[in-house]
């Protein structure tokens, strides 16, 4: 079995082309039917990772913002959204998720990042002792977050911030490299259309929504592993 089918928890042993770009880039696309369902997503993808309070299959539509509050779409708006990891507050945040087209657009982008290439092994390596904290504790309470531990990777500028000298030097060197760093940029504009990406490993972000793509529409589901 190739090493990435050991890593992805893949037990066939034939893997998809998806799986196998998943792995190495940390995204990819590839295409499911619109009628899909939780049972087929579980077959087709990986399973599904049940988070409280959210619904198992997100729909995603672009709106004004206010500002401030709980999501991206409430602080950003139509504007772009910066680089970040989902649910980074979160003590294990969902290890993938997939983006469904539903209603597509070819002006709006979701642009990715690989931590590989803003970190450098040394730099890796002081992140593990980078603690940051969420702004606003979860449920009352605040956990020391580590920006890298095991594999789990972390960023989120908005809603965590840093808790040690170590955590705001690797977050203004992020920052900056964040604005120079080669991006990836994928277009879901077919109903169907689907990426899949490794929310440990990746860094992703969102293109402004111009006038025109108001009407896109997508279907998030968090995974705890893909199949
Ligand atoms: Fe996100």
């Amino acid at each position: 079995m190739p090493r990435s089918g050991v890593y992805l928890g893949v037990s066939a042993h034939i893997m998809h082309q998806w799986q196998r770009t998943l792995y190495e880039t940390g995204f990819a696309v590839t295409r499911i039917p619109l009628d899909f369902d939780e049972l087929y997503i579980e077959g087709a993808l990986g399973r599904i990772d049940v988070i409280q309070g959210i619904s198992p299959i997100q729909t995603l539509v672009p709106r004004p913002g206010c500002g401030v509050g709980p999501s991206y779409s409430d602080n950003f708006g139509l504007g772009a959204f910066p680089f970040h990891t989902d649910m980074a507050h979160w003590s294990v945040p969902p290890r993938y998720f997939a983006l469904i087209c539903a209603s597509g657009s070819s002006n709006v982008t979701t642009n990715f990042i690989h931590r590989d290439h803003i970190l450098r092994p040394q730099e890796q390596v002081e992140c593990a002792r980078a603690i940051f904290r969420a702004r606003r504790p979860l449920d009352g309470r605040q956990i020391p977050l580590r920006m890298l531990s095991s594999d789990i990777f972390r960023w989120d500028a908005l809603f965590l911030e840093p808790a040690n000298r170590a955590a705001a030097r690797i977050a203004s060197l992020i920052s900056d490299r964040l604005s120079t760093a080669k991006q990836s940029k994928v277009a879901l504009e077919e109903p169907g259309q689907t990426l899949i990406v490794d929310n440990w490993r990746t860094l992703h972000g969102r293109s402004a929504v111009p006038q025109a793509s108001d009407k896109r529409v997508l279907k998030r589901i968090y995974l705890k592993s893909v199949s």
